[in-house]
């Protein structure tokens, strides 16, 4: 494999780390996004393990110092003041005593944890402070069968688009239509003056974005209730496939640091979540779908969300099947892995999660494809991810037809993917 000029995209790299570090946080990029944002933080201290190994444990550490006592972990974490972001602590309201968001987003932290833990070199501090972490993660995941899958299905819902980490996702437009826009209050978006407005969510989307907020603020953001209460429910493949790989993950570690209860809960929880999974596959699109919980309907939306479960155990004959739907779309873009089917007539090449390529979701399917030995796939996907940074830099996502940087440059986490990428080009 063919990496361009390694020890200076390295320093690249760790540059934007550094200059997006707040202390004991790192925020995704200076102006569109001044907090601390959840599935960011862990993915980001993979990249800082690469050369700092305590300052990674602390970037998830500080994430933790804010979980709600129900064991959510907030999405955003407002650590500071900043006008630059909307919606911020007001619109939410959630009254912690450093503000938060109310929602939460993918659970990477078990898999980043153990990522952390295997790789240390300091192997004394490594296990002290992934034992602290055990029991948080350990109450997050609880925190999601018991908020988020109340009939014991084995599947998590996520109740607005935001928790995805794929706000836009072409696979939210049906089911958002049943989120009303009436009643919502008056606002000024802080995104589009920060990123071209084409690329961004609509003004409609928006809207709806914040009816659930209003809607869930009004319910006191009281988890036992936001469910049911809630007009959107969507049971993402590729939400579960992380949470089921983070409770694997977290399975594994508790063993290994002698925290038996912890380790069979998590297994336990993995295990359902796998089996229920297979109810989401689409043999004719080689993929996963995502379910729309109040119809019961599969949603057809060939999205990355349906790709992603390669990165939970899944069984090989699926994990083939996708990487043979990944090797189809990369005969119709230059750079894989798109987030959305360019074959779907609602493929945008530029706005956000409709279609662009972003380096996280590249990292986790690569890691999941590797397991089961599509190495040809893999190998691609991590020269696709390498080529763009030498072509256009450390952008939040790219156009996968022609590469082009688009939203927020000089971004965190794909310096973060980055510096994971480079380690593996080596081999
Ligand atoms: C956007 C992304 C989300 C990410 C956040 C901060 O909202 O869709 O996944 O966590 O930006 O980078």
């Amino acid at each position: 494999m063919t990496a361009p000029d390694q020890s200076k995209i390295f320093d690249l790299a760790v540059e934007v780390l550094k200059e997006n570090d707040q202390g004991g946080y790192t925020i995704p990029t200076k102006g569109l996004y001044p907090f601390q944002w959840n599935w960011d933080s862990c993915l980001t201290a993979l990249g800082q393990s690469h050369f700092d190994e305590a300052r990674a444990w602390t970037e998830i550490e500080t994430l933790f110092e804010h979980q709600w006592p129900d064991g959510m972990v907030p999405h955003i974490v407002f650590h500071v003041h900043s006008d630059g972001y909307f919606p911020g602590p007001d619109v939410w309201a959630t009254e912690r005593p450093v503000a938060t968001s109310g929602i939460t987003q993918p659970a990477v932290a078990g898999f980043a944890v153990r990522r952390l833990f295997e790789r240390a070199r300091d192997k004394e501090m490594a296990a002290r402070r992934a034992r602290a972490l055990l029991p948080k993660i350990d109450a997050w995941h609880r925190w999601f069968y018991a908020n988020r899958d109340p009939k014991g299905e084995g599947l998590v819902a996520i109740l607005h688009p935001w928790e995805a980490g794929r706000d836009n996702s072409i696979d939210w437009d049906e089911a958002f239509e049943r989120v009303p826009t009436e009643g919502v209050e008056p606002y000024t978006r802080r995104d589009t003056q920060h990123a071209d407005p084409a690329h961004r969510p609509t003004k409609e989307q928006y809207d709806r974005y914040l009816w659930l907020v209003q809607h869930f603020r009004g319910l006191d953001w009281d988890n036992a209730k936001l469910h049911d209460a809630s007009p959107f429910q969507v049971v993402d493949p590729g939400f579960n496939a992380i949470l089921i790989r983070a409770c694997a993950d977290l399975a594994d570690l508790a063993e290994t640091l002698k925290e038996p209860q912890i380790a069979a809960d998590n297994r336990a929880r993995a295990s359902a979540g796998l089996a229920a999974m297979q109810s989401l596959w689409s043999a004719p699109h080689g993929q996963y779908l995502c379910k729309d919980r109040i119809t019961g309907a599969l949603i057809d939306s060939a999205s990355i969300g349906g790709i992603l479960p390669v990165f939970a155990a899944i069984p090989p004959d699926n994990a083939h099947a996708i990487a043979r739907t990944i090797e189809k779309q990369g005969k119709a873009v230059k750079f894989i892995v798109p987030s959305q089917d360019p074959a779907d007539p609602r493929f945008e090449a530029k706005r956000y999660w409709r279609g662009p390529v972003w380096l996280v979701t590249n990292y986790m399917i690569m890691d999941g494809l590797r397991s089961v030995e599509e190495n040809g796939v893999s190998d691609r996907i991590v020269q696709s991810s390498l080529d763009l940074i030498t072509q256009s830099g450390f952008a939040e996502y790219y156009d996968p037809l022609t590469g082009e940087p688009c939203g927020g440059g000089r971004f965190t986490w794909t310096a973060a993917m980055v510096l994971e990428f480079l380690q593996l080009a080596k081999r």
